[in-house]
């Protein structure tokens, strides 16, 4: 699965996965969740975004937002905008920024989701899923979790086995995944630093997870799907990497192009691709990209590298 990521995985992007190596599900970036009160609960340029699948490829809705009731209202909102699999985010931990209790921040009161659960299950026809941190402070805590998920009859659960509050720090711990695939019925996609096919290998052997989904390692390898299934080289060279780089960024600016406004936009969306990409060969050249003032400029060094 290609992870959601906020800013990244818009429809663009996941054009680009559906069409170059074909990911099994796909997620939409999260869509904020409105409180009850308001009348639209989802915006109308989420709204747009909405569907049951995009290229032949099942889409799955994810929302963040906190209230049972102003939930359950966006899930009926999202189906019948055309949403078929919805997920709930359990696990961003910039929410408790701001209610407190959204994403990540839902961990901080689980007394809340007796109620929200099985609602939300109810609200939705299709497949209805979890994508969470294993806790807001405690590694342990999803397993108190389980029993409420399996009762409400969730479908599966995507685990990023780290806490809210280490946010990106340290590295996921697969061994909370193989423990809460051992601890539960329900099917369980593990997610979290996967960024070879030897990562992925090692994490699905190690857990018995039933899939993987990719999300950094994925934004700077697409190929890395082809590479986990055998379909692309496990070790490609610098030559194979360049070539990927090539294509990968050449066909993106290419549909940026046609989603976004305008030189400056399609530029800084571009530039923010760049971020999760660490292979030292192609360092001093990214810093290049990321100083090019124009788009013109960065195109051409996309198509220059060797
Ligand atoms: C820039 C960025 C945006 C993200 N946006 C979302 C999001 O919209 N919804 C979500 O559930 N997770 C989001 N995440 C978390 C990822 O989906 C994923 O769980 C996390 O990055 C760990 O997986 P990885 O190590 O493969 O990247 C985001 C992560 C990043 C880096």
């Amino acid at each position: 699965m290609l992870a959601p990521m906020q800013g990244l995985t818009n429809r663009a992007m996941r054009g680009l996965f559906a069409d170059w190596v074909h990911p099994d599900l796909l997620f939409t970036e999260f869509m904020r969740v409105h409180a009850a009160s308001t009348k639209r609960r989802l915006s109308p340029s989420d709204l747009r975004e909405i569907g049951a699948e995009q290229q032949g490829i099942p889409l799955v809705v994810q929302l963040i937002g906190h209230g049972c009731e102003a939930l359950v209202a966006a899930a009926s909102d999202a189906q019948a905008a055309g949403a078929r699999h919805l997920n709930l985010n359990m696990g961003c931990p910039y929410g408790r920024m701001t209610s407190g209790l959204t994403g990540g921040g839902m961990l901080r009161r689980p007394e809340l989701l007796d109620e929200l659960i099985p609602a939300l299950r109810q609200a939705v026809a299709g497949t209805f899923s979890i994508k969470l941190r294993a806790g807001y402070d405690d590694l342990r805590q999803v397993f108190s979790l389980l029993p409420l998920f399996e009762r409400a009859g969730v479908d599966f659960l995507v685990l990023h086995p780290r806490t809210v509050l280490q946010e990106y720090a340290g590295l996921a711990d697969h061994a909370i995944t193989a423990e809460v695939v051992r601890a539960t019925a329900l099917p369980v996609i593990a997610n979290g630093d996967i960024r070879t096919a030897a990562d992925g290998r090692r994490v699905l052997e190690q857990t018995g997870a039933a899939g993987l989904m990719l999300g950094r390692g994925a934004i700077a390898d697409p190929l890395l799907f082809e590479r986990l299934r055998g379909r692309a080289g496990a070790e490609p060279n610098r030559r194979e990497r360049a070539a990927m780089l090539r294509r990968y960024l050449g066909e993106l600016s290419e549909r940026y192009r046609q989603l976004f406004c305008g030189d400056t936009q399609v530029l800084a969306k571009l530039k923010g691709v760049l971020a999760p990409m660490d292979d030292p060969d192609f360092a001093p050249w990214r810093s290049e990209l990321k100083k090019s003032r124009t788009l013109e400029r960065f195109c051409s060094l996309v198509s220059g590298l060797e």
